[in-house]
């Protein structure tokens, strides 16, 4: 027993509900543990190597405590967030999906606690996923509707915020068209902050199950390759996708049309090719993203079939692959216009396990930034978003 494990109780009902242990509705009793995959390539079972500084028992959930390698508040970006400290929302995140079974049953670490749901753009997995998730945990949650609320009486959105906070709410999930809304929020709230997707910025719980579930599959990511396709100049996805994947050791192409991949984007360390046909063979993982006509100005390329034609995955891309190729997309998809209806149902499409899997980093997520934690960690000044990091 460590002397974590020794601590008195207190009377904050989270502290004494949340255990290592947890009650299945049986009766039985579940633990906490990882269920990482061998790190060899393709391997479906077996236990990555632990990192001491993780999380990976069931003894360190016990201490009814977050653990100390996460220090932080909010949840803004990947950009900001070290290698180790992305392993542990990871490692924390496995902890969550075994305890709950694969998601789908409910645990009472958050019993006490209220998320509220703050939406200004359309969205079905990640509004869905954290609402779940925090009802997983045992959390109450709020879906705040923009169109129906005081804002159309010119309330400000800080002060909508603030208002919510005054409620006694202990997290905020927000997404919003303009990069850097999370960031704002969080230099006016005491409370958690979560970016669901902040414009083209960031969507780093995104980011998280898709780096997630490529774990899963491949274990470390060590040398893994991994092609991002697409919309590069406005996906958060892959800005989220970037970061992660370059702290973990990943090898990261972008791949598209000149007009939407920068020969830039190789300053931070990552391979770019407007050629989808000359990457297909190298690649262990393709992450097929959308075309985000919403945020586009200007149509940037002739046309949606021409597009297609040169970088939609096909069946017949498929068969010059690597045969345990891993695609994922993050959704909604377009079939016909990323990858074909055959492609996003073939085997190795991991696009309906993504989903599940973001119930399970949201779970982990909201542990993190919601979950008791030691006095030291306290609110941290919140830098803005540059600029440069938002372009294409
Ligand atoms: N991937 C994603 O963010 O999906 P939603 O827009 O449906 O939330």
């Amino acid at each position: 027993m460590t002397s974590r494990d020794k601590t008195s109780p207190t009377s904050d009902p989270r502290k004494r509900r949340s255990r290592g242990e947890v009650r299945k509705k049986t009766g039985q009793t579940a633990t906490l543990r990882p269920a990482f995959p061998s790190p060899q390539r393709g391997g479906q079972s077996g236990a990555l190597a632990q990192s001491p500084s993780l999380p990976m028992t069931p003894t360190s959930f016990q201490s009814e405590r977050v653990p100390a390698g996460w220090q932080h508040r909010h949840l803004l970006d990947l950009e900001r967030l070290t290698g180790d400290e992305i392993r542990l929302l990871l490692d924390t995140a496995a902890l969550f999906k075994e305890a709950t079974d694969h998601c789908r049953r409910k645990l009472t670490v958050l019993t006490g606690s209220t998320v509220v749901n703050l939406f200004f753009e359309n969205s079905t997995r990640t509004r869905t996923s954290f609402s779940l998730a925090a009802r997983r945990l045992g959390a109450d949650v709020i879906d705040f509707s923009a169109s129906t609320s005081s804002l159309s009486k010119g309330e400000s959105f800080i002060d909508t915020a603030r208002n919510l906070e005054a409620m006694g709410i202990d997290a905020v999930v927000v997404r919003h068209s303009t990069p850097g809304t999370p960031h704002l929020l969080a230099q006016h709230l005491d409370v958690g902050v979560i970016n669901a997707g902040d414009g083209p910025h960031e969507h780093p719980t995104q980011g998280l199950l898709d780096i997630f579930s490529i774990r899963e599959r491949l274990g470390d990511l060590t040398g893994v390759t991994v092609g991002l396709v697409g919309d590069i100049a406005h996906s958060r996805t892959a800005r989220s996708n970037l970061w992660g994947l370059l702290k973990l050791g990943a090898k990261v192409i972008l791949c598209g049309p000149p007009t939407l991949v920068s020969q830039r984007w190789r300053e931070l360390g990552v391979e770019v090719s407007h050629d989808l046909d000359a990457i297909v063979p190298r690649c262990d993982v393709l992450n097929l993203l959308r075309i985000q006509f919403e945020r586009q100005n200007t149509r940037p390329f002739p046309s949606v079939r021409e597009y297609a034609h040169l970088y939609a995955m096909t069946s017949d891309r498929l068969t010059r692959a690597k045969p345990d190729l891993l695609i994922l997309a993050p959704g909604p998809i377009n079939r016909g216009v990323e990858m074909t209806a055959e492609v996003a149902d073939c085997r190795q499409s991991l696009i309906l396990d993504q989903v599940t899997n973001g119930l399970a980093v949201r779970m982990g997520v909201l542990w993190l930034t919601c979950g008791p934690r030691e006095p030291a960690a306290a609110r941290v000044h919140v830098p803005p978003v540059s600029d440069a990091r938002t372009r294409g």
